[in-house]
């Protein structure tokens, strides 16, 4: 990729995988976790801004930011140039045992920007699994409590306490035996598709209904409220379906936890760091957590989660937890750069090209029957397809085939929730660019949406595009 060059299309050359894909494939198929999932074929060789270029030199224009991570868009000059500076003079030195600047000067900026009411403290790891992990034990460490709450469809990670979370996939817990914490879930409140059967036009706050099953069912028969250390929460529910809390839910939340002692943990993992147009995603509701959870975007690439809690609360005696990588130099710098960019304009930034693109997106709908709803805030968007009804295997959904014929055009998606296509591209993303998006997704769902299911089977049915496209040009 010539790192100079802008492109203002995505370069395809089709069949995909090309041969040097095809040989990374090969290896990678050998040698790695039969685990991952992967929705098609992309082969990463270089990427900068918002466009990836593959090993068999395709570029793509990607709306995913390596899922919900390169805030700052790939590889950003300054940075690539920060992690240069950091790394000639310390890599590494352990922040559970030894001191160094960074990590206060870190620490002071989210007080001063992060939602958890001044004076707070935090703890660094390497990932948000672990950011939520450290929240548990610090819950439940402050409450001498041990029962949970959280909600259907949300995802938290998953090692074993926040697996315990997790209920968004079957697969991401089948084989792994009961819950490690007691943990009870509730209904995520979705004005979509209401859990309680209400109407979206009903009289009624149906929003409040997850917040009456608390306190009316959940508190009176198995969660006794004084043995409960933590309400477990996303303002906008991630690989759950890109679907944004209602307000009077989660004002609801806290008002509930303020009246029983019971801790809020906000997990801003995928929402926060101007993901949503705001730098987190409570600030659109005025929400203050206990406790707040963050990671991917936070340090354009880098690994590093943050575990953020009100002083009082994080009040454990040394040893009580810590990790070897958590909060490494190298990460903090990106960090430390990543919010001088946000809010030097990228979280405006989301805002804008965000309103534009649901505009558009909605526009879309309107001649697709088949996209019952286009959601989301900045530039964390859900588009999401009718039930698929009958077709139960994940990879013959409208949106799965949808996120397949977008990558056959040079456009980088992933699915969130049952059927919905997520948008979480990186935050410089321009609203020229944007266009061009929603250009090839509109073509894409013109395309995938004329396939019949059968004709895409399970592993990546690449060989010609179903509709023209200019970018395939030239392809043989
Ligand atoms: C809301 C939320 N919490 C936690 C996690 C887990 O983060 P990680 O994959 O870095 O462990 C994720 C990952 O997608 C997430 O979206």
């Amino acid at each position: 990729m010539n790192t100079t060059i802008e492109y203002d299309r995505p370069r395809i050359r089709l069949p995909f995988p090309g041969p040097r894909a095809k040989r990374i494939m090969a290896a990678d198929d050998r040698f790695l976790s039969r685990s991952y999932t992967r929705s098609y074929p992309l082969v990463a060789s270089k990427a900068r801004g918002v466009w990836i270029e593959d090993v068999d030199g395709n570029v793509f224009l990607d709306c995913n930011a390596g899922v919900a991570v390169c805030a700052t868009g790939h590889c950003h000059p300054e940075i690539v140039s920060a992690i240069l500076k950091q790394s000639e003079q310390l890599i590494h030195m352990c922040g559970a045992d030894y001191y160094y600047e960074l990590l206060p000067r870190l620490a002071s900026k989210l007080d001063e920007i992060a939602p958890v009411p001044s004076p707070s403290r935090v703890l660094f790891t390497s990932s948000g699994t672990e950011a939520v992990e450290a929240a548990l034990k610090l819950a439940m460490h402050f409450t001498r409590r041990t029962k949970f709450i959280a909600f259907f469809n949300s995802f938290h990670g998953r090692t074993m306490g926040s697996l315990s979370l997790t209920s968004s996939k079957a697969a991401q817990r089948r084989g792994f035996g009961s819950q490690a914490l007691d943990v009870t879930h509730v209904p995520y409140p979705c004005c979509h598709r209401c859990p309680f059967g209400a109407r979206p036009s009903a009289p009624t706050n149906c929003c409040m209904g997850a917040v009456d099953w608390i306190e009316n069912r959940l508190f009176k028969t198995t969660v006794p409220p004084d043995e409960c250390a933590a309400i477990v929460v996303e303002c906008v529910q991630g690989e759950g379906g890109y679907i944004p809390a209602p307000r009077d839910f989660l004002l609801g939340l806290r008002r509930i936890c303020d009246r029983h002692g019971i801790l809020l943990i906000v997990d801003e993992v995928q929402s926060g760091m101007g993901r949503t147009g705001k730098m987190f995603a409570c600030d659109h509701y005025g929400l203050k957590p206990d406790i707040l959870c963050l990671a991917k975007g936070i340090a354009s690439g880098l690994p590093l989660g943050v575990c953020m809690a009100r002083d009082a609360i994080m009040d454990w005696p040394p040893g009580a937890h810590a990790s070897t990588f958590g909060g490494n130099p190298v990460a903090l710098a990106s960090a430390l750069k990543t919010i001088e960019l946000l809010e030097g304009g990228l979280v405006s930034n989301s805002r804008m090209v965000g309103e534009f693109m649901i505009e558009a997106l909605r526009e879309i709908r309107r001649n697709h029957a088949s996209i019952s709803d286009v959601r989301g805030l900045g530039l964390m968007i859900g588009v999401e397809f009718e039930p698929s009804h009958g077709q139960p295997d994940e990879d013959s959904r409208l949106a799965e085939r949808v996120i397949r014929e977008a990558f056959r055009r040079g456009l980088i998606l992933l699915t969130a929730g049952e059927n919905t296509v997520r948008w979480s591209p990186p935050l410089v993303l321009t609203r020229e660019q944007a266009a061009v998006a929603i250009d090839i997704f509109a073509e894409a769902v013109q395309a995938a949406s004329r396939s019949a299911p059968a004709t895409l089977p399970q592993a990546f049915p690449l060989s010609a595009p179903a509709l023209a496209h200019p970018c395939c040009e030239g392809a043989d």
